[in-house]
């Protein structure tokens, strides 16, 4: 996908589905473990194989960083699907900006990769990027030795290291995997054992991959250590489907009655899958089958039915195992019956938009009753009346605002118009085509996106 096409807005009206969704779909791959297996495998010292790799905005950025790098990554077409080589090599400092486009993940990932590897880079995003906060995870880089130039700890970010960095031991001031990681990743080029506490758990793709390229590193009470000067090796890896793409393809099935589908292969670690609890104290029909491991990752398929939802409260303790899933939750709570609550939420204020208040907006938008605070917000249901839909969403460069209402438009009253869809490239390329295939009633422009 070009610069060119993901800028280019273009508004996208979703009518209600006349017929249920039936069938089976795989999920893209995995975000999070994407950027992650090209990151980790660009610091082995040799040749590793990912297949699986999430080919979307986000992840295409990473890769085009750890070229510009002095990586070599090539992507072969095999009857099996595409397979990405990585020659593991020692990083160089790029000539050009490294731009990450709207990818929070991919700057901070990158910025802490970087800085263990011994490269100067200027790291830069988008808009929607320039606006969030790189504080979290320059403060610990300078603590190890990392020299970082920022204006208020917003992008573009300048990084310059020397390794070896001092390994350090850090409390995370919030439950984030993207600081846990990128901590870890400049910990690689430190001396010593870095410490790292949380005080909630969050996502540890990075620790089961570290674990995946042959680096020890030591997980007891909420604390990672991890020894500096590891040698880190090949690997081949299989990255699962997202459960946070996956979601928005149960979410269309809860609600439009009849529904019935499949989604096979879809990464089920336990830091991810605070919604499939949340979906089942709503009543939702969500089965998790044959449950199996694949690189160091529980991966299983999930069945979703159209189902009767209610209303729940949400603690905040739930919030990082299912950070990403709010837009989403909030649109099953517009068509559950009964009030929702859901609490722990200050994070979403800093994602790829402030989505506290897109979600709000978006729902009062569609006619349903919402109230929200600094860190909650409680979602009245319309249960067997229905969501009145009939509105024109703001869906602000984020690609999950996007996708949450584009459901919600596929079981309201009257059709729901988003005004931008491009941003659903940054992690799901082919989310239309996927829900076309179910039996979704979009244009056939759609079969091949
Ligand atoms: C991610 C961690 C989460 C999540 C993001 C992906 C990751 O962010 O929202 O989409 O891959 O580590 P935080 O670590 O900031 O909570």
């Amino acid at each position: 996908m070009t610069k060119a096409a993901m800028t280019a807005a273009s508004a996208r009206r979703i009518a209600p589905s006349v017929s249920p969704l039936r069938g089976e779909v795989t999920a893209p791959g995995d975000k999070s473990i994407s950027h992650r297996a090209l990151i980790l495998a660009a610091r082995a010292h040799a040749r590793s194989e990912i297949t699986g790799l999430l080919e979307a905005d986000d992840v295409l950025r990473t890769a085009a960083a750890l070229r510009a790098l002095g990586v070599r990554i090539e992507r072969d077409r095999t009857a099996a699907g595409a397979v990405w080589r990585v020659e593991g090599a020692p990083w160089r400092s790029p000539d050009a900006t490294l731009y990450f486009g709207n990818s929070g993940t991919g700057a901070r990932l990158m910025m802490g990769a970087a800085a263990g590897a011994g490269s100067a880079a200027r790291f830069d995003g988008d808009q929607s990027l320039r606006r969030r906060p790189m504080g979290r995870v320059i403060e610990p880089l300078a603590l190890m030795g990392v020299r970082v130039r920022s204006r208020d700890g917003l992008l573009p970010v300048d990084i310059d290291s020397s390794p070896p960095l001092r390994a350090i031991d850090y409390a995370l001031p919030k439950p984030s995997a993207q600081i846990k990681s990128a901590i870890l990743l400049a910990a690689l080029g430190a001396e010593g054992a870095t410490a790292v506490r949380e005080t909630a758990p969050s996502r540890d793709h990075t620790e089961r991959m570290l674990g995946a390229f042959g680096a020890t590193l030591d997980r007891a009470d909420g604390v990672v250590r991890l020894a500096g000067g590891q040698r880190l090796h090949g690997a081949r890896l299989s990255v699962p489907g997202d459960i946070s793409s996956a979601a928005f393809l149960i979410a269309a099935a809860l609600i439009i009655p009849g529904s019935d589908i499949l989604i096979r292969h879809v990464g089920v670690n336990p830091q991810r899958t605070g919604l499939l609890q949340t979906l089942a104290e709503m009543g939702a029909d969500v089965a998790v089958a044959n449950p199996r491991e694949v690189s160091g990752e529980p991966v299983a398929d999930i069945r979703a039915r159209g189902s009767g939802l209610r209303g729940v409260l949400v603690p905040a303790a739930r919030a990082p195992s299912m950070i990403d899933e709010y837009p989403i939750l909030a649109v099953l709570a517009a068509f559950a019956d009964g009030a929702t609550r859901l609490e722990g939420l200050s994070e979403l204020r800093v994602k790829e938009s402030d989505r506290l208040a897109a979600i709000a907006a978006g729902l009062a938008a569609a006619g349903v009753a919402c109230a929200a605070g600094p860190d909650w917000i409680e979602i009245e249901g319309c249960g067997g009346r229905g969501v009145p839909g009939a509105a024109r969403i703001a869906t602000r460069l984020d690609h999950r605002i996007a996708m949450s209402f584009a459901v919600m438009g596929l079981a309201s009253r009257s059709p729901v118009e988003i005004d931008d869809d491009s941003m659903i490239a940054t992690s799901f390329p082919g989310f239309f085509a996927a829900l076309r295939s179910l039996g979704a009633p979009f244009p056939d422009k759609d079969r091949s996106s």
